[in-house]
C-alpha cells in the first residue's frame, strides 16, 4: 500500500508518499517540506492570508517532486489523504481540494485526516509501537497531553488553557528582539544564561494535566520592563529563566497526565513526545530525565517527523485505510476539530 499525504494547516506546504511494509510500519519513499518561514518572519507569526495564498502556489509542485522521488505515479496509489484541520482554514482548504480532485480524477480512495492524528501516529510508523501509549504534542499551535487508545480513538487528558508553549516561545523571543521562530533563538540564548529571574510556573501541582504559558510570557515581560534597557547577558539570563520555568511546568504536568492516564486506562509505559518544540535539547533532556525516573519508554520521533511533514499525513492515512475509513468528498475543512469528540471548546488551535 503506497498513500500520498498531503499537509496546508499552518505555514509549512509537505507532500510524501509512504508506503506500507510487509511487517507492519511504513517506508518513507518521498517526504518534501517547504517553509513558509521567510515569508512570515517580517510579522513575527503566521500570517494567515500569506500562508494560503504560498500553499496554493507550492502545492502542485511539490506534488509532483515527492511522486518523482518516490518513483510512484498517481495511478500507482492505493489513497491520497489530506490533512483536514485543525489549523488556518484557508490553508486547509487548498491541500484538502487538492487532494480530493486528485482522488477524484484518478478514482482512488481520499482520507481525510486530522492532523493531530497525524502527530499522535507517527511514532507507529518507524513499526513496533503498540497502543495505548502518552502523546505529548508540543508545537507552535497546540500543547495537548493525549490519551492514544488506537486510530481514532483518543482521549485528552490536558490542554493549554492559554498560548502553545512554541506559541509562548516565539512571543517571549519577539518581545526579547530576537529572530523568528523563536525557539531556536531562545534555546540559544538560554544556553549561555543563567536562570537568575524567579519567574511563575503557571498550574503547578494541578491535578488535571492543563497547561498555561500566557501568564509566563507576561512575567518575561514586566521583568524585562522593569531592568530595560536589557544588555545581552540580561537577555540570556530572562531566556534561561523562561526556559527553565517551561521545563518546569511541562515535568510537573506530564506527572499529571501520567497519574491520569493511569487512573483512565491502566499503567502508563510509553510517552511520546512530538510538535516542534521536541526539539528543544534542554526539554528533550528533562523529558529522558523524568521517564527514566518514572519507568516509562520515551519515543521521540526524528525531528523532521515532529515537526508538521507530510510523511505523518500519508502515515495516518494508511492507518486509516487498513481499517476501511476512508471519507467522501462532501468532508468539509475543519478549523477546529479536537482529537477527542468530548474534548471542551477551549481546545486551542493556531486558527
Ligand atoms: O510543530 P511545528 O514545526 O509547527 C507547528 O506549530 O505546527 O512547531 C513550531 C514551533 C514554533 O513555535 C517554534 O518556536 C518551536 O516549535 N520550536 C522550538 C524549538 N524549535 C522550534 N521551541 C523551543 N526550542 C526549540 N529548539
Ligand atoms: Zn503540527
Amino acid at each position: 500500500m503506497r498513500v500520498l499525504g498531503i499537509e496546508t494547516t499552518c505555514d509549512e506546504t509537505a507532500a510524501a508518499v509512504v508506503r506500507l511494509k510487509p511487517e507492519g510500519g511504513g517506508e518513507i519513499l518521498a517526504n518534501e517540506v517547504l517553509s513558509q518561514i521567510a515569508e512570515h518572519q517580517a510579522y513575527g507569526g503566521v500570517v494567515p492570508e500569506i500562508a494560503a495564498r504560498a500553499h496554493i502556489d507550492v502545492l502542485d509542485r511539490l506534488i509532483l517532486q515527492a511522486l518523482d522521488n518516490a518513483q510512484v505515479s498517481v495511478a500507482e496509489l492505493d489513497g491520497i489523504a489530506a490533512a483536514a484541520g485543525p489549523g488556518l482554514v484557508g490553508g486547509v482548504i487548498v491541500g484538502l481540494t487538492t487532494a480530493k480532485a486528485l482522488a477524484l480524477a484518478a478514482h482512488k480512495p481520499f482520507v481525510a485526516v486530522n492532523h493531530l492524528e497525524g502527530h499522535a501516529l507517527t511514532a507507529r510508523l518507524s513499526g513496533g509501537l503498540a497502543f495505548p501509549y502518552l502523546l505529548l504534542l508540543v508545537s507552535g499551535g497546540h500543547t495537548q497531553l493525549v490519551a492514544v487508545r488506537g486510530v481514532g480513538d483518543y482521549l485528552r487528558l490536558g490542554a493549554t488553557v492559554d498560548d502553545a508553549v512554541g506559541e509562548a516561545f516565539d512571543k517571549v523571543a519577539k518581545m526579547l528582539g530576537l529572530g523568528y521562530p523563536g525557539g531556536p533563538h531562545i534555546e540559544r540564548e538560554a544556553e549561555r544564561g543563567v536562570p537568575r529571574f524567579d519567574l511563575p510556573r503557571p498550574m503547578l501541582g494541578r491535578f488535571k494535566p492543563d497547561f498555561s504559558f500566557s501568564g509566563l510570557k507576561t512575567a518575561v515581560r514586566l521583568e524585562a520592563q522593569r531592568i530595560a534597557p536589557l544588555t545581552g547577558a540580561d537577555v540570556a539570563d530572562l531566556c534561561a529563566s523562561f526556559q527553565a520555568a517551561v521545563i518546569d511546568t511541562l515535568v510537573d504536568r506530564l506527572r499529571a497526565g501520567v497519574r491520569l492516564f493511569g487512573e483512565r486506562l491502566g499503567p502508563c509505559r510509553v510517552l511520546v513526545v512530538a510538535g516542534g518544540v521536541a526539539a528543544n535539547a534542554a526539554i528533550r533532556r528533562a523529558l529522558t530525565r523524568f521517564c527514566s525516573e518514572s519507568g516509562l519508554r520515551l519515543v521521540v520521533p526524528p525531528i523532521p517527523l515532529c515537526t508538521d511533514n507530510g510523511a505523518m499525513i500519508a502515515w495516518a492515512g494508511i492507518e486509516r485505510l487498513m481499517l476501511g475509513l476512508n471519507d467522501d468528498m462532501t468532508f468539509a475543512a475543519r478549523p477546529r476539530w479536537p482529537l477527542d469528540g468530548a474534548a471542551d471548546k477551549a481546545h486551542h488551535g493556531k486558527a
